[in-house]
């Protein structure tokens, strides 16, 4: 379970899955702009407990951080990650502004209004 602060959601993750898969799954905005392909790292999230559950950062997530994020070298980059690249295998709280319930509206059927 991925607890996503400061909206308080709780993302169970399916085997497998990153942060950000799940939350589209689950109808979640998550705030990108490369759509998961780890490049823009708008995505990215500061851990805040359970960093030990989830995945090392691979060679792309750790590129991106290190080159992408801005501010880079003044952050502690053990405590951040992609949440396109990041799986948790156990309980995780991460920060993450932007996040929210993606907002669905009933249109009426044509004649009835
Ligand atoms: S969605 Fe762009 S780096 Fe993760």
């Amino acid at each position: 379970m991925v607890r996503v602060d400061p909206l308080g959601a709780d993302l169970p993750l399916d085997p497998g899955e990153t942060i950000i898969e799940a939350a589209w799954r689950l109808g979640y905005y998550w705030p990108t702009t490369c759509h998961g392909q780890a490049t823009c790292t708008v995505c990215h999230v500061e851990v805040l407990s359970g960093a030990e559950h989830l995945t090392p950062a691979d060679d792309e997530e750790q590129e991106a951080l290190e080159h992408r994020l801005p501010g880079a070298r003044r952050r502690d980059l053990s405590r951040v990650g992609l949440a396109c690249r990041a799986r948790a295998t156990g309980d995780v709280t991460v920060l993450k502004k932007g996040v929210r319930r993606i907002q669905t509206v009933q249109i009426p059927p044509t004649g009835l209004l």
